[in-house]
C-alpha cells in the first residue's frame, strides 16, 4: 500500500508492529515505512495551519520533554507514537538520549544528526561523558534512527538558515518519565522532564539541599505513595544527598 499521510502511515505501521518484529527489524523495515511518509508531500500542512490559526488546537496540544515536539499520534495499544519535530536554524539544541526505539526522517528542508557515545559507567550521579563518533546531514526523505538508553545518544539541528522539520516514530519506552541531556563542555548529564511533571521533581530536588526533619518526611511520605519509578528514584537521590 501507498502511504501518502498519516493515516496510511498509522495503518501500516501498527500492521507492522502487530507481527511482533524484533528490535533490528524494526529499525531495519520501518525505516522504509517512515520514509515512504515523510517522502509524501503535503500531509503535515493542515498541522501547521491549525497550530497557527486554531486557538482550541493549540490549547489541546500535549506538552512533552522537547518543547520543539508535536505529537502527531498515539496508538490506541502504546505501542508507537508519532511526533513532529521543528529545529531552528542557528538554535542550540542539546545531546539526548531517548527512553525507547526511533525512527526519524526528514520532511522539510535538511538536518544536520550527530551520534554520540557515552563513555563514562553512569556510576556517578550528574556525572556523564560522551564522545563523537559520527556525522552527517540529511535532506527531505533521509532517516536516522535511534536505540534506547545509551544506545542512541543524539543530537539534532536545522541546516543553513532553514527552519526544518523531522518526523519520529518511537516505540513502547523501557524507561518513562525522562529523557537525559548531556553536556558535552562539563561532563554533566540532566534528567529532563516534560512540564506537566518538572515542578514536582525540582521541589523533590530542592528537599535534597533542604537540612531539615521536615524534608526528609516529605521525601520519605513521596517515595512510599508514588508508583512512578522516576518519581521514587528523584527522592532517593535527594534523601541520600542528606547532610
Ligand atoms: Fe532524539
Amino acid at each position: 500500500m501507498k502511504i501518502a499521510d498519516l493515516n496510511d502511515f498509522t495503518r501500516v505501521f501498527q500492521t507492522f508492529l502487530d507481527q511482533g518484529p524484533e528490535q533490528k527489524q524494526i529499525i531495519e523495515e520501518g525505516r522504509d515505512i517512515v520514509k515512504e511518509l515523510v517522502s509524501a508531500p503535503g500531509w503535515l500542512n493542515e498541522t501547521l495551519e491549525q497550530l497557527i490559526l486554531d486557538n482550541d488546537f493549540l490549547d489541546g496540544q500535549w506538552h512533552s520533554v522537547d518543547p520543539n515536539e508535536i505529537t502527531l499520534f498515539r496508538s490506541s495499544d502504546r505501542s508507537f507514537s508519532v511526533r513532529a519535530f521543528i529545529w531552528e536554524p542557528r538554535r542550540f539544541y542539546p545531546i539526548h538520549d531517548h527512553g525507547s526505539w526511533g525512527l526519524v526522517g526528514v520532511y522539510f528542508n535538511q538536518a544536520r544528526e550527530r551520534k554520540f557515545e557515552r563513555i563514562d559507567d553512569g556510576s556517578i550521579e550528574g556525572q556523564g561523558e560522551v564522545r563523537l563518533t559520527g556525522e552527517g546531514i540529511l535532506g527531505k526523505g533521509g532517516t536516522t534512527y535511534v536505540l534506547p538508553i545509551n544506545d542512541g545518544i543524539h543530537q539534532v539541528e536545522a541546516v543553513d538558515d532553514l527552519a526544518a522539520v523531522t518526523i519520529h516514530v518511537y516505540g513502547k519506552p523501557v524507561r518513562t518519565g525522562y529523557i537525559q541531556l548531556y553536556n558535552v563542555h562539563n561532563h554533566t548529564v540532566y534528567r529532563a522532564y516534560p512540564p506537566n511533571v518538572l515542578q514536582r521533581i525540582l521541589a523533590i530536588r530542592t528537599l535534597g539541599s533542604v537540612n531539615e526533619p521536615w524534608a526528609v518526611q516529605v521525601l520519605q511520605e513521596a517515595r512510599n505513595k508514588t508508583k512512578k519509578d522516576f518519581v521514587k528514584m528523584e527522592c532517593d537521590i535527594s534523601l541520600s544527598r542528606r547532610y
